[in-house]
């Protein structure tokens, strides 16, 4: 059944900016989270915690964790590949850090640099010192309908790694449409697969919106009763692996769809329509939700 509250993930300092080529202030990333703190948002994913020779924009990790004002109820999880990643995370503060693996090999191996099997194999120490620490660990799942080296993937492959990550401790599993390439139909064959083995009230769903069907793929979602929708404010982002995948569904259009559905989430949408603006001026470009370019105030 339906949700009658979604929580968002709002990943657009991390999902949506990591894929910048120019290389962002963290005073600009800084302003960016703490304007989202002020939005309703309960989760709001700050950085990651990956090599800066991969991922050059998300180098001032622990400057951005430390320096962000945390408002209590708010989480502010953050990307931990490996051991090295959640130490460093720690110590600049995290509570809640995310552990990525993916249903593809291809994906996996272009992305972390080792197959999905070694990836869970990578993650199980990170689980266990996050769990000694006290620190919620989420699992994500990328490529769940599509991979950008293999095409369609079978939804049991998602399945055994949604699986994998939930039985090691991870709280919650985002299943992540990368490279937007997702239908309904398509969710719901690898969804009809994910519920069996992890259930739906510990399940996201993650949609880039390259090929335009996140929204309809968040509908769908719904239906299995998953109430977590992960986002990014004014559909930033891109995946730096995944080549022509755009951005995550804007937060904006998800909030306007779930209000609109009486679905609620406590987000204020016409303060995130201002925060959408804010990030786009910075970066010099037109926001890319439909809700906020039409947006002429409640
Ligand atoms: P590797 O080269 O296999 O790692 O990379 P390594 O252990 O062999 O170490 C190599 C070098 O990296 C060493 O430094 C390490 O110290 C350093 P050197 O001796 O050469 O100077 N290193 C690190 N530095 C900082 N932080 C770390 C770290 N680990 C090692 N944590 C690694 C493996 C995972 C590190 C690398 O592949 C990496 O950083 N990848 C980045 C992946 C990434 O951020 N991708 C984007 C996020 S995933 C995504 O967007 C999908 C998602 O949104 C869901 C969806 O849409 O589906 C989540
Ligand atoms: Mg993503």
């Amino acid at each position: 059944t339906t949700p009658t509250a979604v929580r968002i993930v709002e990943v657009g300092p991390r999902d949506g900016l990591q894929n910048e080529p120019k290389l962002l202030p963290a005073s600009v990333k800084i302003s960016l989270i703490d304007q989202l703190s002020d939005t309703g948002l309960r989760t709001i994913e700050a950085t990651s915690f990956v090599s800066p020779k991969w991922v050059p924009q998300m180098g001032d990790n622990a400057e951005v964790l430390r320096s962000i004002q945390k408002k209590t109820g708010i989480s502010y999880p953050v990307l931990t590949p490996n051991l090295k990643g959640f130490d460093s995370a720690l110590e600049a503060g995290a509570t809640e850090v995310a552990v990525f693996g993916a249903a593809s090999d291809s994906f996996s191996m272009k992305n972390i640099n080792c197959t999905a099997v070694e990836s869970i194999n990578r993650f199980r120490p990170v689980v266990e010192a996050a769990k000694k620490a006290g620190v919620k660990v989420r699992g994500y799942v990328s490529t769940v309908v599509g991979c950008p080296y293999e095409g369609a993937v079978r939804p049991t492959a998602v399945a055994n790694i949604a699986a994998e990550l939930y039985s090691m401790g991870c709280y919650e599993i985002s299943l992540g449409d990368t490279i937007g390439v997702g239908t309904p139909g398509s969710m719901r064959r690898m969804l009809d697969e994910v519920v069996k083995v992890v259930p739906a009230k510990k399940l996201a769903v993650h949609c880039h919106d390259t090929y335009g069907q996140a929204l309809a793929n968040i509908l769908v979602s719904l239906d299995y009763g998953i109430a977590v929708v992960d986002s990014s404010v004014s559909g930033l982002g891109g995946c730096p692996y995944a080549s022509g995948a755009s951005g995550n569904v804007a937060t904006e259009d998800v909030i306007y769809m779930l209000h609109g559905m009486g679905i609620e989430t406590g987000v204020d949408l016409e303060k995130l329509i201002m925060v959408g603006r804010y990030i786009c001026h910075e970066l010099g470009r037109q926001s890319e939700s439909k809700v906020n370019r039409a947006w002429k105030g409640a």
